[in-house]
C-alpha cells in the first residue's frame, strides 16, 4: 500500500520535555482483549465502544479478598455503586460475595432491584432523604450517618418506627495524607466524633454498631490506612468501654489506586503505586496487634476504582487530523470528555490497535464535542494517524460509565466479554428517543402537528 505523504516541518525544540526515564517514543499495541479481536468488537458493535472484561473482573475481586483474608479472614468487600454500576458488573461483584455500598436513594434502589438483601447495603452519603431513611431503617440497611441533622432524622425515625435501629457514623480525620477529606462525617481530630458518640448513648434510641471513614481517593500511602485504622480503634475502644456499645465492624473505606496515571503523577505508576498486598500488610499487622480474628470486628472495604477501572476498555476510532498553529499534530477521535469526565484527572494509557512506521510526533487528543475542554490528551507522542484508525483507551473501567454524561452525542453501547470469550452487550447504545422521552413539548410550541 502506498504510503500518504506528509509535508515536512520545522517543530521548536522545548527542553524539559523528557524526564529521567526518557521519552516514550512508542505507542503498545492492543489489538484484542481476553482473545476477542478489537476489529471485530469494533465492526459488530461500532465505535465508540466500552468494553469489559470479566475475567479481569473476578481475578482482581479475589486478588484483593485474597490479601486481607489470608490474615483477617473477617474482612468483606461492598461494592462502591457510584463506580460502576450497570447490571451485570454489580451482579459479578455481588456473585463473588460483595455486598453493595450505595450514596443516595437511586443507588439503594438499583442494589435492591437487583436482588441485595437489604440487610447487605451500605447506606453512605450526605444527602439521604428522610423518605430514603426511613425505609434503610426499616430494612434493616446498614446506614452510615454523615452529620448531626442526618443523626436527628434517624432519631425522629426511630421513634415514628418505634423500633431502635443498628447504626454507625463515617468519621473523618487527619492520616497524614492531603487533602483531607473533612466535608463527610465526624471529625475525630477536634473531638467531634466522641461528642456524637455520646449523644447517641445520651438519647438512646440507636444502637451505635460500626465505624467508619474514606479518608481519600487514590490513596498510595498505605500508612495512610494505618493512621486511619489507628483513630476508628481509639474510638472502638472508647465506644465499647466508655458507652457500653459493642462494635461489629470497623469500615475503611474506598480509596486505593487503581493502575491509572494521575496528571501530577511524575513517576510512571508500576513504580508509585503499591501493591494490594502492601496495603493488606500494613492494615492488617495493625489490627492484628490489637484484636485476635476470633474477638476482632469484622472489616469492611467499600474499593471502586482499583477492583475496576482495570477491567473497562473506551475502543475508539480516528475522525480526523489536523496541523495546529503550534505545529502539533492534533487528532481527534469519537470519544471525548463525554464519555471519559476522569481524563480531566488521569492521562489516561492510549493503545494503538497495529504497529505504525515512522516518527513519532507531540500530538494532542481531542474528543468529537464542539467544545475547548474537550481534551482527552494535551500531549503525546503519536505515530502518523490517518481516519479510521482505531485507539484503545485503558484502564476505564471506574467512573466511566457512571459519570458520562448525554452531551451534544449519544452514550455509546457497552459490552462484556464473559470468561469463556463470549460477547454480551450488556448495555446498549443511546437513541434520540432516549433522550426526548422524558421531555413534555408544549402544545403551544410545536411546530409539526401531530397526525
Ligand atoms: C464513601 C465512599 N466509599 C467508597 C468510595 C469508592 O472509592 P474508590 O473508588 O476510590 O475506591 C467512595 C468514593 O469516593 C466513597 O465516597
Amino acid at each position: 500500500m502506498k504510503e500518504r505523504y506528509e509535508s515536512p516541518i520545522i517543530t521548536k525544540n522545548i527542553s524539559g520535555f523528557s524526564n529521567k526515564f526518557g521519552m516514550s517514543s512508542k505507542l503498545d499495541i492492543l489489538d484484542n482483549i481476553d482473545g476477542v479481536r478489537v476489529e471485530k468488537l469494533l465492526s459488530e458493535y461500532g465505535s465508540p465502544l466500552f468494553v469489559f472484561s470479566e475475567k479481569t473482573i473476578r481475578k482482581r475481586f479475589q486478588r484483593y479478598l485474597n490479601a486481607f483474608k489470608r490474615y483477617y479472614p473477617k474482612t468483606h468487600f461492598a461494592w462502591s455503586y457510584k463506580t460502576n454500576y450497570l447490571q451485570a458488573i454489580a451482579s459479578i461483584y455481588h456473585s463473588e460475595g460483595s455486598i453493595a455500598e450505595v450514596v443516595s436513594d437511586f443507588e439503594y434502589e438499583k442494589a435492591k432491584k437487583l436482588g441485595v438483601d437489604p440487610k447487605d447495603i451500605i447506606y453512605n452519603g450526605p444527602f439521604k432523604k428522610e423518605d430514603s431513611l426511613r425505609k434503610a431503617l426499616r430494612d434493616g440497611s446498614k446506614v452510615h450517618v454523615d452529620h448531626f441533622d442526618e443523626l436527628s432524622t434517624i432519631e425522629k425515625l426511630a421513634d415514628e418506627l418505634n423500633i431502635k435501629p443498628k447504626i454507625a457514623i463515617r468519621i473523618n480525620m487527619d492520616t497524614g495524607i492531603a487533602p483531607q477529606w473533612s466535608r463527610f462525617g465526624f471529625n475525630y481530630d477536634n473531638g467531634e466524633a466522641e461528642r456524637v458518640i455520646k449523644r447517641i448513648h445520651r438519647n438512646g434510641k440507636l444502637i451505635l454498631n460500626g465505624l467508619h471513614t474514606h479518608i481519600g481517593t487514590f490513596v498510595l500511602s498505605p500508612d495512610a490506612y494505618k493512621n486511619a485504622l489507628a483513630k476508628l480503634i481509639n474510638l472502638y475502644n472508647l465506644a465499647q468501654e466508655k458507652y457500653d456499645f459493642k462494635i461489629e465492624y470497623l469500615d475503611l473505606g474506598g480509596g486505593f489506586p487503581s493502575k491509572n496515571r494521575l496528571k501530577a503523577q511524575y513517576l510512571p505508576s508500576a513504580i508509585a503505586i503499591p501493591s494490594i498486598e502492601q496495603y493488606a500488610e500494613k492494615i492488617t499487622d495493625y489490627l492484628l496487634d490489637n484484636f485476635s480474628v476470633e474477638d476482632g470486628p469484622d472489616l469492611y472495604f467499600e474499593t471502586g476504582r482499583a477492583l475496576i477501572d482495570e477491567a473497562g476498555y473506551l475502543l475508539s476510532t480516528v475522525h480526523a487530523t489536523k496541523r495546529m498553529p503550534d505545529t502539533r499534530r492534533a487528532v481527534i477521535i469519537d470519544a471525548g470528555v463525554n464519555l471519559l469526565f476522569t481524563s480531566f484527572f488521569y492521562d489516561i494509557k492510549i493503545l494503538a490497535t497495529k504497529s505504525y512506521h515512522g516518527t513519532m510526533e507531540n500530538s494532542i487528543i481531542y474528543g468529537p464535542l464542539c467544545m475547548n475542554i474537550d481534551v482527552i490528551r494535551e500531549s503525546i507522542q503519536l505515530p502518523y494517524l490517518t481516519p479510521g484508525d482505531n485507539l484503545v483507551l485503558h484502564p476505564v473501567g471506574a467512573y466511566g460509565v457512571t459519570q458520562w454524561m448525554q452531551f451534544i452525542q449519544m452514550r455509546p453501547a457497552v459490552v462484556l466479554i464473559t470468561e469463556n470469550k463470549k460477547v454480551l452487550k450488556i448495555r446498549r447504545a443511546e437513541n434520540i428517543d432516549d433522550v426526548e422521552n422524558p421531555e413534555i413539548l408544549p402544545e403551544q410550541y410545536a411546530l409539526v402537528e401531530e397526525i
